[in-house]
């Protein structure tokens, strides 16, 4: 069922989802999820031990799972991860369920935060510099027709937790 309430924020990794999705559900008094820790805690390891032991097509199973069968508190917001939108029917599944927000950010902008800080992002994990920033930008390119259509689009540049409030009460 739809619940405006429940506040799905989706884009690349390092877009910063859970930093500003914390800060969000903070002035919002609500519930703050991430999906990628809720499926670790399920199943008792990282993702980067799970892709490993049991590869990517069995997480991205999982992860549609974890999204639709948590239970979410009557205001939530909820941190996605970075593939999560482009798999199964999530994106619609999320569309169906609460406000979705794609915080975008260019390929550029992204590598620099990852760059020393993708241990625990089993897909970037070996890629540096130029390479990383061309692997991004062809992953964005795979996944944006997903992430656009977010009830929402935000330039997470200029992007905090203030203005997010402000962009989802003018919806
Ligand atoms: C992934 C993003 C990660 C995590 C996994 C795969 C992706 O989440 O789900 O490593 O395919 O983009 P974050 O975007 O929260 O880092």
């Amino acid at each position: 069922m739809y619940n405006p309430n429940h506040i799905f924020l989706i884009g690349y990794m390092g877009s910063g989802k859970t930093t500003l999705g914390r800060k969000l559900a903070a002035r919002l008094q609500c519930d703050f999820i991430d999906l990628d820790h809720v499926l670790e805690a399920q199943v008792g390891m990282t993702i980067t031990e799970y892709f490993a032991a049991h590869g990517e097509e069995a997480f991205r199973v999982l992860e549609s799972s974890v999204l639709k069968n948590t239970p979410y508190a009557e205001k939530a917001v909820i941190s996605t991860g970075g593939g999560l939108p482009c798999f199964f029917d999530n994106m619609e599944w999320m569309k169906q369920h609460g406000q979705t927000v794609y915080i975008k950010l260019n390929a550029k902008v992204l590598a620099g935060r990852l760059e020393n800080n993708k241990d625990d992002r089993p897909i970037l994990r070996h890629k540096h510099g130029e390479e990383l920033i061309a692997f991004i930008d062809e992953k964005l390119a795979e996944r944006e027709p997903w992430y656009n259509q977010a009830s929402i689009i935000a330039d997470g540049l200029s992007l905090n937790a203030e203005r997010l409030e402000m962009l989802l009460n003018h919806k």
